[in-house]
């Protein structure tokens, strides 16, 4: 069976090791957080059960979770066939991972970035095998977002990008090849150029988000608003990448006003505490904002 090894148990590592899990890979997920490990050990086996209750997961709950564990540190990148990292969206600390991956990691292992805007050349960078890193783009909640984008770096083997393509299919997703190294690569680019433009216009009170969101998915047959994403995706993480992005000389993708920096400073971080553009009641319901239902 082949291994996988994830780092970073938040939303996107918690979900990549779900899917990989539920594809047949044994799975080693770790945290540098205990408190965000449990928690995301506990949240896979809710979803799990849940997709096998509606016949989603056609194997046993206790199957796919058997393939599961939580491990400490690095250390399990020396017996890995794959090792993805998805910690929080900060280069430097991004870097010292793939540093010490570069050590532990058999030389034929990809590593494998989830990074959404950093380029995957300044990751490589901090290893002596740059032709083995590659950027694996999943979206969340990455057991029902079927895109993955795989990324080639400046220095990335036709054979490693190759193999990132056939890993993404064998876990079920679609492979978007994104052949320039550039921040943000593809979808990112789209989505932060358009939500610059959604901020400025509620900034200027034109419009409300949820008007927003309404009209893409009326209007333009969008599944969900640009809000929606951001509160799905947590502010946090998006403030994250706006501030990457823009170290990166990408101002232009990044929304002027400090408005996303102001809610993450008041602790609306989206749909995981319950407040961000909207409001969530315990069940999950979303609701405007300033509604007082
Ligand atoms: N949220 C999204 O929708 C989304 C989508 C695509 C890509 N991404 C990218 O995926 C990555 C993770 O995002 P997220 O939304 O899961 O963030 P998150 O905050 O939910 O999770 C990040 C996790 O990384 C852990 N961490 C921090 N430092 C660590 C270390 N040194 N070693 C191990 N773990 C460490 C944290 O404890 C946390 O549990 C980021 O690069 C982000 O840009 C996010």
């Amino acid at each position: 069976m082949k291994k996988v090894l994830v780092i970073g148990a938040g939303f996107m590592g918690a979900g990549i090791a779900q899917v990989c899990a539920q594809s047949g890979y044994r799975v080693f997920l770790t945290d540098s957080n205990a408190e965000a490990l449990e928690k995301a050990v506990a949240d896979i086996k809710w979803s799990v059960e849940k997709l096998a209750r509606k016949g989603l997961v056609t194997e046993a709950p206790e199957t796919v979770l058997g393939r599961l564990s939580p491990e400490q540190g690095l250390m399990k990148a020396a017996e890995s066939d794959w090792v993805i990292e998805a910690v929080i969206e900060e280069e430097g600390l991004k870097k010292e991972i793939f540093e010490e991956l570069d050590h532990l990691a058999p030389a034929e292992t990809p590593l494998a970035s989830n990074t959404s805007s950093i380029p995957i050349s300044r990751l490589a960078s901090a290893t002596k095998c740059p032709e083995r890193v590659l950027g694996l783009h999943f979206f969340g909640p990455v057991p029902f977002m079927a895109l993955v984008e795989v990324i080639k770096g400046e220095k990335t083997s036709d054979d490693v990008f190759e193999r990132g393509v056939a890993f993404v299919q064998s876990l079920g997703k679609w492979p978007l090849p994104v052949h320039r190294d550039i921040p943000g690569f593809v979808i990112n680019r789209i989505l932060f150029s358009a939500f610059r433009e959604c901020a400025e216009l509620i900034d200027e009170g034109i419009v409300t988000p949820e008007n927003i969101d309404v009209g893409m998915r009326l209007g333009l047959g969008w599944n969900i608003g640009p809000f929606e994403i951001a509160d799905n995706a947590g502010l946090d993480t998006f403030l994250r990448v706006g501030k990457a992005m823009k170290a990166l000389g990408e101002d232009h993708l990044v929304p002027r006003s400090d408005r996303v920096e102001r809610m993450v400073n008041e602790g609306r971080l989206g749909r995981k505490v319950g407040k961000g553009f909207y409001r969530y009641t315990a069940d999950g319901k979303r609701l405007p904002w300033d509604s007082d239902s």
